[in-house]
């Protein structure tokens, strides 16, 4: 009785601090979530809701539903040198961050069974994570159907208009060391955010952003999926196929030079296909194709991708049962979350925007930046990243310049390049899908942790008992009793991978060989998930009827698909608008996004 009544008093007493139009950070805080059992040894402090995002006020007053981003707050289970904060953002646009949370970066991931288990390697281990579902309309962010967001500078108020009532809630928050970080099309979002909080809200102390297999500069990155595709052995350069991907290629450069700035240019959304088709084939009677994430993998066709990572059908049954969204303070969204919403994407005006590039220049004059790339991606790959650095001109000159990768391990394994100059940072990571995380996730977190400049001294148990090294500097190892029996291990031979390098212009010293101590983790850490993207439009090639030679992308498949596995009622007018256009967009943003496809007006 006295516990509660102590409890009462504090949230009486914090709601009535707040200003009226002010919720109390109490009504934010999330207990438990169905299934997902408190670890004493790992406990976790959640909370989640909406805030208002409108930053018109006089729309304020006249729309009965006005925008409402939502957001997850996981606080940082310890502190190492500093308290820091990270607002994490999904790509799409209009696909939902949870999927960083529940695959990629969270404190939880999928147990196989249907439910979550919490382990160790996510973010929040020394980090306040906030999961930010945005623009309003997205996962269970809300607004009325024609107030969705149509041009970033809309984003950008919405997010900062969001900020701004996150820190009224939430005051501790606002002077800790901020990052933004993000993958795929947040790589776009992350950029234009960061631009905007640094000139809008300047008591926030911005120190960095962090972007995973960003879509940034279409110019450069629709050019790299042929040169990608021969790099990954997909395709065979001067074969058929390669020439055909080539013309497709030079006809979207044709199309790059009318407007090279542009977020998308629709000429060139059907590369994706050029390249990859030679990958089409029948096993078992059922057509498959290429996995666009991950071309480590095949996936059922006309998906390629979308049926990736398996967990997200599970992510999606989770959160669609009702005592979730409850839990979760979002049962205030109507309908059932879905992973990313096509009626979003497509109010998005990508076309008429100019893209992140253009601004890159401009944050790196304040803060740095991490651009990472999984190297398994085809959809935003290494290779157009590498070649979008080298045009990049910041900071007084243009390119890396004359800086040396370093090699990377983590875990005794061989994790990837790194490079930095002059504010932006350059990671290649071995092994990894566009949902780097999801592959990789102790390797992402040291990533992080590195990048954010954490003192590895003072970090204590928990990833600190991984080793890591960045050339020849080793992280300091926590060993313990147990672990110190183990023997002592060197680390692999540079890969091959390593050794080729992609920077010709510099070249990759491979470091001085780090003995490691191997610490063994649970074998369990090592089971994850990971996840995704942005959207890209794939239209069939006309001419080309022959069935055998291309993906399945005909209206039929496509709609059932979509109609399945949409949880959104608004795809039934795209349904019928789609017939004989074969015209297809792929979500590069998600498994659910059959139903998103755009119409051409030709
Ligand atoms: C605010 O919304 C109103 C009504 O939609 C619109 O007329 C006005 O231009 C908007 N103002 C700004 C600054 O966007
Ligand atoms: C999803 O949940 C089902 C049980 O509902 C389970 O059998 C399956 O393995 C899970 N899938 C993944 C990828 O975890
Ligand atoms: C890099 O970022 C810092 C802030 O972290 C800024 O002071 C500096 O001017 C930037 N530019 C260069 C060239 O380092
Ligand atoms: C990449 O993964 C494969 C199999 O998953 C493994 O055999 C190989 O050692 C890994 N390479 C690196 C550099 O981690
Ligand atoms: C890092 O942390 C250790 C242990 O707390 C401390 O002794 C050291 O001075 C710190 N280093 C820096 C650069 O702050």
């Amino acid at each position: 009785m006295l516990p509660s009544l102590v409890l009462l008093l504090s949230l009486l007493q914090r709601a009535l601090a707040a200003p009226p139009d002010t919720p109390a950070a109490a009504s934010f805080y999330v207990p438990s979530l169905p299934g997902i059992q408190q670890d004493p040894n790992h406990p976790l402090t959640i909370y989640a809701g909406h805030l208002s995002s409108e930053y018109n006020t006089t729309r304020l007053v006249t729309d009965s539903v006005s925008p409402h981003l939502f957001f997850v707050l996981i606080k940082n289970r310890r502190i190492a040198d500093k308290e820091r904060i990270v607002f994490w953002f999904n790509g799409g646009p209009g696909c939902s961050s949870f999927d960083g949370l529940m695959m990629e970066i969270g404190p939880w991931r999928s147990d196989g069974n249907g439910g979550f288990k919490v382990q160790e390697g996510g973010w929040e281990e020394y980090t306040t994570m906030v999961y930010v579902d945005q623009p309003a309309g997205t996962g269970f962010s809300y607004t009325a159907t024609d107030r969705y967001v149509h041009y970033m500078d809309e984003a950008q108020q919405q997010f900062i208009h969001f900020l701004q009532q996150f820190y009224k809630v939430f005051p501790e928050y606002k002077r800790m060391d901020t990052y933004l970080a993000g993958e795929s099309f947040a790589g776009q979002w992350i950029p234009f955010f960061a631009d905007a909080l640094l000139s809008s809200i300047r008591d926030v102390p911005l120190k960095g952003v962090a972007i995973g297999n960003g879509w940034i500069d279409p110019k450069t990155q629709y050019k790299s999926y042929i040169d990608y595709s021969v790099k990954a052995g997909i395709l065979e350069e001067n074969s058929a196929a390669w020439k055909e991907a080539k013309e497709a290629t030079d006809a979207c450069s044709t199309a790059i030079e009318k407007d090279e700035n542009s977020m998308v240019i629709d000429e060139c959304e059907g590369l994706l296909l050029d390249v990859t088709k030679v990958r089409q084939k029948k096993v078992g009677g059922v057509d498959t194709c290429i996995n666009i994430y991950d071309v480590r993998y095949n996936d059922e066709s006309p998906a390629c991708g979308m049926n990736w990572p398996p967990e997200i059908h599970n992510v999606t049954t989770y959160l669609g049962r009702s005592e979730v969204t409850r839990a979760l303070h979002a049962n205030s969204h109507p309908g059932s979350w879905t992973e990313c919403r096509g009626d979003i994407h497509r109010a998005f005006r990508e076309a008429k925007m100019k893209s992140s590039f253009t601004i890159l220049p401009q944050v790196l004059e304040r803060i740095p930046i991490l651009i990472f790339a999984g190297d398994q991606d085809l959809i935003c790959n290494h290779v157009g990243l590498e070649t979008m650095i080298r045009d990049l001109e910041w900071n007084g000159q243009k390119g890396l310049g004359k800086v040396e990768t370093q090699s990377w391990s983590v875990d005794s394994m061989s994790a990837g390049t790194w490079v930095e100059s002059r504010n932006l940072t350059y990671v290649k990571i071995f092994n990894a899908s566009h949902m780097a995380p999801y592959d990789q996730p102790h390797v992402a977190h040291d990533m992080m942790l590195r990048f954010m400049g954490v003192n590895f001294s003072a970090i204590i148990d928990g990833s600190a008992k991984i080793p890591s090294s960045l050339g020849s500097q080793a992280k300091p190892v926590l060993v313990e009793e147990a672990d110190a029996k183990q023997p002592m291990v060197t680390p692999p031979a540079k890969t091959p991978e390593q050794s080729k390098a992609m920077w010709e212009a510099y070249y990759n010293a491979g470091s001085a060989a780090v003995v490691l101590l191997i610490v063994f983790l649970a074998v369990g850490t090592f089971v994850w998930c990971r996840l995704r993207r942005r959207h890209v439009q794939l239209p069939t090639n006309g001419a080309g009827g022959d069935d055998e030679e291309s993906i399945p992308l005909n209206s039929s498949i496509v709609h059932e698909n979509g109609h399945r596995r949409s949880r959104s009622d608004d795809d039934e007018p795209m349904i019928s608008r789609k017939g004989k256009e074969k015209e297809v967009v792929f979500d590069v943003g998600s498994d659910n996004e059959f139903e998103d496809y755009r119409q051409r007006s030709s």
